[in-house]
């Protein structure tokens, strides 16, 4: 492996701005890619960039003078970073589940001794923090050295005045996550790398270089690159900055050399402009990096040096089109993901985001929004280097989400500086294709926290003033605010929900739109039960959510939905799923008991979910994805029905069941369309919107985009319906236009429209969605549905009014045959399912579900068998049940114990069950529908063999066997 080669390698994976030069930094860490530290330390010319996440001291509580150099912190337990106290536990099972349920709330300090050569006086020494959660304030040797105010946000930290060099330092660092305000599982303490920089007191600043293409054709690509130097000396310093950049194969491919003189105690930026000839794209299908190499000279000294990869491609968001790269159009496939790692917490690694963004991309993914806050850096490395484009978010809302209170700090100040942070640190990212200045921001209009149109405005110029090159954006979920200017300082808006950006769309035609949330579909994974549920919002009462993907939040839709709005919207650039992850905390809909969400496409642990493979079908169209379910375990259910889905790329599946034939089924656009009685036959209302055309006539027009509403907000509007003539009626299925849970009415009948008998009385407010089904028995020919009471601002309103002779399924399932395939009617008995997926008439692969005995052994497969000492590489062990074939038991929940024997440790375990309130830091855990997850550390230099052993009453005890590989040390 060259040199040049490697030192790409490390400039992509561990930070833009930290090189090593001299020696071989693949070498080195042992392995080529994966598990690679957060941050080796590292010496370039002029700087040196110490890894500072080992030996700190930590402990909770107020701890009155720990911020004194010679304060005992003897008896404070030994921690080393990423460090999240809060995921140790215990959950707290009486609170709400929006945060998690664990400790996260309270303060805690951090301390840290560490040495400077005497040599180094006169060098600046900066400390920079990737994320502190949260109003982290930084003492060196007792002095308050530095502070920050945005839990998410990389910041650096200036120790220069307060260092002793040729002696012993002490930082401390108090942190307080009392103010800070959340939806989700925050995180507690140091969770992402600390490093320190050593350098001369002339350098470049901190993030201040800065690499733009332009002009790029197939023949050159201009790169500007900007840097600033800043002089700490008492006298003005003339400088040269020397520019080299490498094409993706470490060849130098332009140069340039330019000098200024910078003024004591300030700062110069200087611009050189370079051409590369024949550029090779950064694109998704093939992210081709260069490199910028800076070399600053004073006289023949080199005084500081640093290195940044970056892409060169082009990119556009179009208002009818979508997004285009590098000239094509490409559909945005795209996931959320908030900032947790399941049993890690919040505590970075970057093999954990390594893992989710392999999970992720397998099943078709190729952008990600980083829900609602500022990622780890590693994060943009990562996607730099994979292809992923980034939409980077600087806040969710702009309250005490934003460690803002009641105002303060003032929005223009706290906003430029956190964005001001956030943009100089990921500009140079090929792979960041948005700024966004938040998500779904009240825009009430004396909410200090809301937008306004100025607001708006001074948060997108901020973002400009430091990248003028990227388009702004902000996620939207209410449709009103099209109706105002709020919206106008905007480039792009990306839009949650539904089809929420229908009135933006026509306000401003020439803006493009993105999908920023869409489904929020839920489901448990490995849990089904049956009956299936009828409508999106009817749940278990079990407190997990049903595999067979029928499920969504209220206001969100099922992923099949989302498909068929991707295709008739094509002007959209694609949707961001919520979520790709479970994750800690917002666990709808069961938020009281449970700790982590029920959104993800894969569970907490990264176990795919069911789910999975329906995106993978249909975003990945050309690889082979078959894959059935339910399990088939069903001891109870011998002789009666089980339906069954295949998910698969194919457009058709053959179903056998112990060899028999359950028939072909192919994906069709209108497979099923039950018969609405009511559909096309006179209405009449008590009112109609007529002004904006919602006559009764359209709330049985079999079109769901249309709808009546009433003249006004008033209560006991009707709608009615005349059959033609009295028959059996024994279902009803409504979509409403709102929420159902803002309404309470009756539905009656009546055979000759005078005498009327009520069959539904809707009296509760409950939390429920837009549509609600009814099983009934009437004999009628008349139906009227009577609002009697409507929430304040919502007014009674119908799209579709079914009514139908026996039950069906509701015709909201109905896009389900189009992108599944369904055997509704099997009739269960154990055996072998096997299911035989086409595509265009050729057989593309199989999928078989046996039923499984009982568990009889254990299974362990780790993801990877080679891993790198360094600490903070990790190996994700699948733990399993299986019966005395090998066949995985789907219903296990054995306790499995688990023994490491060498130079590794267990990081956490976890099995994706969101009600679980086992702790994450343990040596066993229970396997959740037979699955578990077993995370282990590496021991920092110490390599050799480690075994896993696997242990559970009655079963087989199984263990593994996994080599860490002790990084060379730099030369
Ligand atoms: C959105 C919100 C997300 C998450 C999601 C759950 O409205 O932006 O943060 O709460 O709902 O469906």
């Amino acid at each position: 492996m060259n040199t040049r080669r490697s030192i790409i390698i490390v400039a992509t994976v561990a930070g833009i701005l930290m090189l090593v030069f001299g020696c071989d930094p693949a070498a080195m860490l042992g392995v080529k890619t994966a598990g690679l530290p957060t941050q080796p330390s590292s010496v370039a010319a002029g700087r040196r960039v110490v890894n500072f996440n080992r030996d700190w001291r930590f402990a909770k509580g107020g701890q009155l003078g720990a911020e004194a150099a010679n304060f005992d912190d003897s008896a404070w337990e030994a921690v080393y970073l990423p460090h999240d106290w809060a995921i140790s536990g215990p959950f707290n099972p009486r609170e709400n589940g929006y945060a998690g349920k664990l400790p996260w709330r309270d303060v805690g300090w951090y301390r840290k001794t560490f040495k400077l050569n005497k040599a180094d006086k006169g060098r600046r020494v900066y400390l920079d923090f990737d994320g502190v959660m949260a109003f982290p304030k930084v003492y060196v040797n007792g002095q308050l050295a530095g502070e920050w105010d945005y839990g998410y946000m990389s910041f650096r930290v200036d120790a220069t005045p307060y260092v002793k060099f040729g002696g012993t330092n002490v930082v401390a660092v108090r942190v307080d996550t009392r103010r800070h305000g959340t939806r989700w599982y925050p995180g507690a303490g140091i969770y992402r790398k600390v490093t320190m920089t050593i350098c001369e007191p002339v350098h470049i600043v901190h993030w201040g270089t800065f690499v733009t293409t332009m002009h790029v054709s197939n023949a050159t690509a201009t790169v500007n690159v900007r840097s600033t130097i800043e002089n700490h000396l008492d006298s003005e310093s003339k400088v040269t900055v020397e520019v080299v950049l490498f094409d993706p194969d470490d060849h130098p491919v332009a140069t340039g050399e330019k000098s200024v003189t910078v003024p004591a105690g300030s700062s110069r930026e200087l611009e050189q402009w370079l051409v590369v000839m024949g550029p090779q794209r950064w694109d998704i299908a093939s992210p081709k990096l260069y490199a910028a190499k800076i070399l600053v000279r004073m006289g023949d000294k080199v005084v500081d040096t640093d290195m940044t990869s970056f892409g060169i491609r082009t990119f556009k968001f179009t208002a009818n089109d979508g997004f285009h790269l590098n000239g094509r159009r490409v559909q945005l496939y795209g996931v959320n993901l908030h900032h947790d790692h399941g049993p890690l917490g919040a505590a970075f690694y970057t093999r954990a985001m390594e893992r989710q963004l392999e999970i992720m991309r397998d099943m078709g993914v190729n952008a990600i929004r980083t829900s609602h806050n500022p990622p780890a850096p590693e994060l943009l490395d990562l996607c730099d280097r994979m292809g992923l484009v980034v939409w980077d978010e600087c806040f969710d809302k702009w309250d005490t989400t934003a460690d803002r209170l009641m105002g303060k700090p003032p929005l223009e100040e706290h906003g430029e500086k956190q964005i001001r942070n956030l943009v100089l640190r990921d500009r140079n990212h090929p792979c960041v294709v948005v700024w966004s200045i938040g998500n779904e921001i009240n825009n009430q209009p004396h909410d200090r926290e809301g937008k306004t149109p100025e607001r708006v405005k001074f948060m997108s110029d901020f973002v400009r003033k430091y990248d003028p090159t990227r388009p702004v954006g902000m996620a939207c979920c209410f449709p009103n605010t099209a109706d105002q200017p709020i919206l106008d300082a905007l480039d792009l808006t990306g839009w949650n929900y539904g089809r929420r950006y229908a009135q933006y769309r026509e306000r401003y035609p020439n803006n493009p739109i993105i999908y920023g949330e869409s489904a929020s579909a839920l489901s448990t994974r490995g849990f089904y039960e049956l009956p299936l549920p009828e409508r999106k919002t009817q749940y278990s009462k079990k407190l997990q959510v049903n595999s067979y993907d029928r499920n969504s939040a209220r206001w969100s839709d099922i992923p099949d939905l989302e498909f068929q709005l991707m295709e008739t919207d094509s002007f959209v650039a694609g949707e961001f799923v919520w979520t790709g992850f479970d994750y800690l905390g917002e666990p709808t809909p069961f938020t009281q008991q449970a700790r982590s969400s029920y959104f993800g496409i894969v569970d907490l642990c990264g176990i795919p979910k069911d789910r999975f493979y329906l995106y993978r079908s249909h975003w990945r169209p050309d690889v082979t994805t078959v894959h059935i379910l339910p399990h088939w375990n069903w001891p109870d259910r011998i002789g009666k029905n089980v339906p069954v889905y295949v998910y698969t790329n194919g457009d058709s599946a053959e179903l056998f069941l112990n060899g028999k034939s359950l028939g072909r089924r192919e994906k069709k656009d209108e497979a099923y369309k039950p018969t609405n009685l009511a559909q096309g036959k006179p209405v009449k209302a008590s009112s109609e919107e007529s002004k904006k055309g919602n006559t009764s006539a359209l709330a049985n027009d079999g079109n769901n985009d249309t709808r009546w509403c009433a003249a006004d907000g008033s209560a006991n509007q009707w709608w009615q319906v005349d059959l033609g003539q009295a028959q059996p009626i024994r279902y009803l299925d409504i979509d409403f236009e709102e929420y159902a849970r803002d309404y309470l009415y009756h539905i009656m009948v009546s055979t000759d429209g005078s005498t009327w008998d009520t069959i539904v009385t809707k009296n509760d407010w409950a939390d429920d969605g837009r549509q609600m089904a009814y099983e009934v028995s009437a004999q009628a020919r008349y139906v009227r549905i009577e609002f009697t009471k409507l929430q304040q601002g919502t007014w009674a309103s119908i799209r579709e009014f079914g009514v139908y002779p026996e039950k069906v399924e509701s015709a909201y399932y109905a896009i389900t045959y189009k992108y599944r395939l369904r055997w509704n009617d099997v009739v269960y008995e154990p055996g072998e399912l096997k299911a035989v997926a086409y595509k265009d008439g050729k057989e593309i692969g199989q999928a078989i579900m046996r039923t499984a005995g009982e568990p009889a052994a254990i299974r362990l497969t780790p993801d990877r068998e080679q891993l790198s000492a360094t600490g903070e590489d990790l190996c994700y062990i699948l733990v399993e049940a299986v019966d005395d074939k090998g066949t995985f038991c789907p219903l296990a929940d054995n306790l499995i114990h688990f023994k490491v024997d060498g130079p590794a440790d267990i990081a956490g375990v976890g099995n994706g069950n969101p009600l679980s309130l086992e702790p994450f830091q343990a040596n066993s855990r229970k396997l959740f529908y037979g699955k578990a997850m077993l995370i282990l550390r590496t021991t920092e230099r110490q390599g050799g063999r480690v075994r896993v052993t696997a242990e559970s009453d009655g079963l087989t005890t199984t263990d593994i066997t996994v080599q860490c590989l002790v990084p060379s040390p730099p030369r």
